[in-house]
């Protein structure tokens, strides 16, 4: 669909820490590269008082910080900067303050994309803020950051005030995971070729493991953190998000609804977690005082910020299912952690081995073909085979890596930041990457019922030192099931 192209782009909480290491940073670049139109301007919002003049020295600053200097062009920067405008506004707990200056602001134009870089709750109260002002555009599109809500119920409540003032199809709810380039690689991977598709099943694939391994802390984050925790931060969202992409059905279209209908459709399949349940198929942890990258590293409960004796979880392991033909009996072990040895994103499908073995009786260490999706630190995909090693001595097996590499960035090989992609596809009203209300709402529904599982039979936090893998537990999780986590 051909849409009129967007006149102003408005980022609320634009003074965060979110608009200062990713948003700024990504439209700086979008700029620098003339990938947005030369006359779309922006305004930044937040409560503060800033003039224009002290707004740009502010944004100039965290590009500064928050480019890395080879890229940090000062053409460039007055480029962004000479198109920036700054609107103190608030909306939230019953009160508006600076409608009007918004208003003058975006006065005459009726294609503005309104991102929402703020707390969740002020979500609903800003978009209806908007639409009593007339500013809630018919052809006007609005960017909704995670976390939407803290469950289902939450989320639910968050989708339907924004719903009052836009229109579904006006709602773009961001997930970075799926502005990687290896994420978007995935479905090229699984949808362009052959090869792939007849064994993408239960049939022979063994398990699917998705690793989110980082290794730095809370950052600062204590407070916003421990309402969260690894479950609710970064399972609910980027990791459901992989999975749906990895366990979709092709859709017919590489159409924004059919897409998601197929992701939907996955995630409802998700085996729900119950008390019952829970104790076998999940690990909480969290990370006690120890050693990372070199440096001594303080626990969880004695990070900056930090309040009493928290049981919030930085690590979380899963063994999952997808209830349905093509994944029955197939287990999805994820985990995610801060503090972990070594950062580290990647998707491993660990395919079944030869029915019956003729070459390898006295090797049994080694692995069937193993498929590995590498998001992070760096992109790639391998292959993994067993080929004859060279020699007179016999036939012996080696594994051998077939690296399927993704071709270079055409940014001249800088790895682009996730929301570059996602803020020109929402600019030119591009949905596909976007997450629907309904895939969100499934989601929280599976996170619900392990959240409350958790409660019910008192799963405390296990903890690990920084710097190391987790738990053992999390071994424990797929050893009993005669599978080990991919390193
Ligand atoms: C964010 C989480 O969504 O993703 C953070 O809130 C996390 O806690 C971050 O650190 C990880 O993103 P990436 O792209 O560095 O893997």
């Amino acid at each position: 669909m051909n849409r009129p192209s967007v006149q102003k782009f408005v980022l609320f909480g634009a003074t965060g820490d979110l608009a200062q290491r990713m948003v700024w940073p990504s439209l700086y670049h979008l700029v620098r590269e003339k990938l947005v139109p030369s006359d779309l301007t922006f305004v930044g919002s937040a409560r503060h008082k800033y003039s224009d003049e002290e707004f740009r020295g502010f944004v100039e600053a965290a590009l500064r910080k928050f480019v890395p200097a080879e890229y940090v062009e000062q053409k460039a920067l007055d480029d962004l900067l000479g198109r920036v405008n700054y609107v103190s506004f608030e909306a939230g707990d019953g009160t508006v303050k600076g409608t009007e200056a918004l208003q003058k602001a975006l006065a005459g134009k009726d294609r503005v994309l309104y991102f929402m870089a703020t707390s969740p709750k002020l979500y609903g109260p800003t978009c209806q803020s908007l639409q009593a002002a007339g500013l809630a555009c018919h052809h006007c599109r609005v960017i909704l950051e995670k976390p939407i809500g803290q469950d289902y119920a939450s989320s639910v409540a968050i989708n339907e005030a924004v719903g009052k003032a836009f229109a579904e199809d006006q709602v773009f709810r961001i997930d970075h995971y799926l502005g990687k380039e290896a994420v978007q690689n995935l479905l090229a991977l699984r949808f362009a070729n052959s090869l792939f598709e007849p064994l993408w099943n239960h049939a022979s694939i063994e398990h699917v493991q998705i690793t989110v391994a980082e290794t730095v802390g809370v950052e600062g984050r204590w407070g916003y953190y421990d309402d969260s925790g690894a479950l609710r931060d970064m399972v609910q969202n980027h990791m459901l998000q992989l999975v749906t992409l990895v366990a979709m059905e092709p859709p017919h279209l590489l159409d924004p609804n059919e897409v998601r209908n197929e992701k939907t459709k996955v995630l409802r399949s998700l085996r729900p977690i119950t008390p019952a349940s829970v104790a076998a198929n999940t690990v909480r942890g969290q990370y006690a005082a120890g050693n990372s990258g070199g440096k001594p590293a303080p626990g969880y409960n004695e990070e900056e910020g930090a309040k009493g004796n928290s049981d919030t979880e930085t690590f979380v392991a899963i063994r999952a299912e997808v209830d349905n033909w093509r994944w029955a009996g197939v287990p999805w072990y994820l985990r995610t952690g801060k503090r972990m040895q070594s950062r580290r994103t990647d998707i491993a499908i660990q395919f079944k081995p030869v029915p019956h073995n003729i070459f390898a009786a006295d090797q049994p260490e080694l692995q069937a073909n193993r498929l590995v999706i590498h998001l992070q630190p760096e992109e790639s995909v391998t292959l993994e085979i067993l080929s004859k090693q060279p020699g007179l001595e016999g036939v012996r097996l080696r594994e051998v890596p077939l690296e399927l590499s993704l071709p270079k960035s055409e940014s001249g090989g800088r790895t682009r930041i996730a929301y570059e992609r996602l803020l020109l596809d929402a600019l030119k009203g591009k949905s596909t990457l976007f997450v629907r209300r309904d895939e969100v709402e499934a989601a929280w529904t599976w996170i619900d019922g392990i959240q409350s599982s958790w409660r019910s039979t008192r799963q405390t936090v296990k903890p690990y030192p920084a710097g190391t893998w987790g738990p053992t537990a999390a071994i424990a999780l797929t050893e009993r099931h005669g599978h080990s986590w991919y390193e």
